[in-house]
């Protein structure tokens, strides 16, 4: 697999977007997409393995059985693309039916290095499938993909894992519609979206007992601690997971437990943090299987097909570029 070299001004990125969203007035924030450093990633994937967390296995089930299904529908010959290939375990199915009948090109897009090579090592065994990773952000990646593949091959994209929860509503709209323009009409994408539950489910599913949520939020303020020279005391904030009805999502914060100042020299700043005060890390978006069909037409998609996990709601979504 080619790793390009790192982006020279990758920690630039995180210092300039810590200094922006620690240095506002209103509501302070830091993007979830920094959560995903060798610690976080790590810490991400035994997420994945709580009893309270059951959407990356509802995800991983869904796949599983289905694969065959999926496939069937899919144009040919087609190259993958994944966008955030995570440690690459549930693109397994979906890859082994595809190489099955033609030999298939799988392009996984990645910021986190460490993602990438977890992704190389889970897959990298499965025969008639070459693997291409692109170490970029998500559109600028897909591009790369898209250039790469051979002519007359169309584009199957993974967009797993209920990562797209991560935007807003209109957000995710506007992302979806970038992902299409990168995209020819009968391109597809299948969409991974974690579906509307009860309260008590989601607030333990973002809160578990054993604190390994707790641990994965607070990352971030170890990573500012060791790669931008910051000096936050972990003691001092507490993981906060709060339900937002308005927008039907599950918000992570964390909650500064005293009045305190925080110095963070290679962001230039110095952080004031009032008692009770938040910082808002993640919001995670949570669906009804209905208004997908809605979401892909508003892209410049049709949905033409939906599998759901019985166990735990989470649906995909087969788009296809109209
Ligand atoms: C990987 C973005 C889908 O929002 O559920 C897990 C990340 N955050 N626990 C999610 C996450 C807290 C996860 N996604």
């Amino acid at each position: 697999m080619i790793l390009p070299a790192i982006t020279p001004n990758a920690s630039y990125e995180f210092a300039e977007d810590v200094r922006a969203g620690l240095s506002r007035s209103g509501q302070k924030e830091l993007p979830s997409k920094y959560f995903y450093d060798g610690v976080g990633s790590a810490l991400f994937e035994v997420i994945s393995h709580l009893p309270e967390y059951g959407l990356t296995r509802a995800d991983e089930r869904v796949l599983r059985r289905y694969a065959h299904e999926i496939v069937d529908r899919l144009p040919s010959p087609v190259a993958v693309a994944e966008l955030g290939s995570g440690s690459g375990k549930k693109t397994r199915w979906l890859l082994e039916a595809i190489a099955r009948r033609q030999r298939t090109s799988y392009y996984p897009v990645e910021i986190s290095r460490a993602a990438l090579e977890m992704c190389r090592r889970e897959l990298g065994d499965i025969d008639s499938i070459s693997i291409v990773g692109f170490e970029n952000e998500y559109l600028e990646g897909l591009a790369k993909a898209a250039a790469h593949r051979k002519p007359g091959q169309h584009l199957f994209v993974l967009f797993l894992g209920s990562t797209i929860g991560n935007f807003d509503r209109p957000a995710g709209i506007r992302f979806l519609s970038q992902v299409r323009r990168i995209l020819g009409a009968g391109d597809c994408l299948l969409l991974g979206t974690d579906l509307e539950k009860p309260k008590s489910q989601l607030l333990a599913a973002y809160d578990d007992e054993l604190g390994v949520t707790a641990a994965f939020n607070l990352n971030l303020l170890a990573r500012i601690n060791r790669e931008l020279e910051g000096n936050f005391d972990l003691s001092q904030f507490l993981h906060v997971a709060k339900l937002n009805r308005a927008e039907r999502s599950v918000e992570m914060h964390l909650l500064s437990k005293k009045r305190q100042i925080v110095r963070i020299p290679a962001a230039g700043i110095q952080v004031e943090f009032r008692k009770g005060e938040t910082i808002w890390t993640e919001s995670s978006h949570k669906y009804s299987a209905k208004e997908m069909f809605q979401i892909a037409e508003e892209a410049g998609f049709r949905c033409e097909a939906q599998w759901i996990d019985a166990e735990w709601p989470f649906a995909e979504n087969l788009f296809v570029g109209k």
